[in-house]
């Protein structure tokens, strides 16, 4: 998904489809009470969707993610925004934000070291007093088994998929995603792909221990999603 079919991202994902969402983050940054906030960082960006919304609201925005296929995908969208190549679990930056936003991303660290590294890089490059926010898709307590399924029409392109996420084995820090991808090109046959991903899960108190230790202050905010959102604070 994110290097050889990384260009139908837009398509699996559209921007539009994050708006609800990113105000929602939005709101979150806005009500924390930062007295300026005009710095964000976003690790695992991706494809730039959340940043079309976020964006706007800070005078200087960087976008970094794994994938250099992603980014140019973002780029695409975000021509304003700086974009840097770059693993959230060992990039430095030698700059410091305002703001340190890690959406789904966050959901490749599948183990407490990665997820500990992760969170330590947004804590370096988060300015004292100001604010990170980790946004996983679950956490074990929230977990459960589900189906989901989308896709967008371009004029030229086609594409429809099945996501089936499900957790093989309750007693490690991971679970399963399963993406069905049918392709659809001008008349061409169709093309359908599979891929498994695998992402982390971890216990609300492991969250709440490793953003501790790592030196910010956390508060958990449960969005309409029923997602536990971590909005930490460096002192
Ligand atoms: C679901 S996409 C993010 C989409 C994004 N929320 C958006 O608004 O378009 C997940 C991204 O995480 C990135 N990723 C996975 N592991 C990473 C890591 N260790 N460091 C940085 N990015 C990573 C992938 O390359 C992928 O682009």
């Amino acid at each position: 998904m994110y290097d050889d079919l990384a260009n139908w991202w837009h398509l699996i994902s559209a921007p539009e489809d994050y708006a609800e969402e990113a105000a929602f983050f939005l709101q979150i940054i806005s009500d924390a009470g930062l007295a300026h906030p005009t710095t964000l960082l976003e690790l695992g960006s991706g494809g730039g969707n959340n940043a079309t919304h976020l964006k706007g609201t800070f005078a200087s925005v960087t976008l970094t993610d794994l994938s250099s296929e992603m980014l140019e995908v973002s780029r695409q969208i975000n021509p304003e925004c700086s974009h840097i190549q770059g693993d959230m679990r060992s990039m430095r930056l030698d700059r410091l934000y305002d703001v340190v936003f890690v959406h789904d991303a966050i959901d490749y660290m599948t183990t407490l070291d990665d997820l500990e590294k992760a969170i330590a890089t947004a804590f370096i490059h988060c300015k004292p007093g100001g604010l990170a926010l980790f946004v996983p898709d679950h956490v074990s307590e929230t977990f459960e088994p589900s189906t989901d399924h989308g896709g967008h029409d371009s004029a030229d392109r086609s594409i429809r998929y099945l996501e089936w996420s499900y957790d093989p084995d309750g007693n490690d820090t991971m679970y399963t995603v399963e993406y069905v991808y049918i392709l659809r090109e001008g008349n061409n046959p169709v093309r359908v792909e599979h891929e498994q991903h695998i992402c982390g899960l971890f216990h609300r108190e492991e969250w709440l221990r490793l953003i501790e230790k790592v030196g910010f202050r956390a508060e958990v905010i449960r969005d309409n999603y029923k997602r536990d959102i971590f909005l930490v604070r460096k002192p």
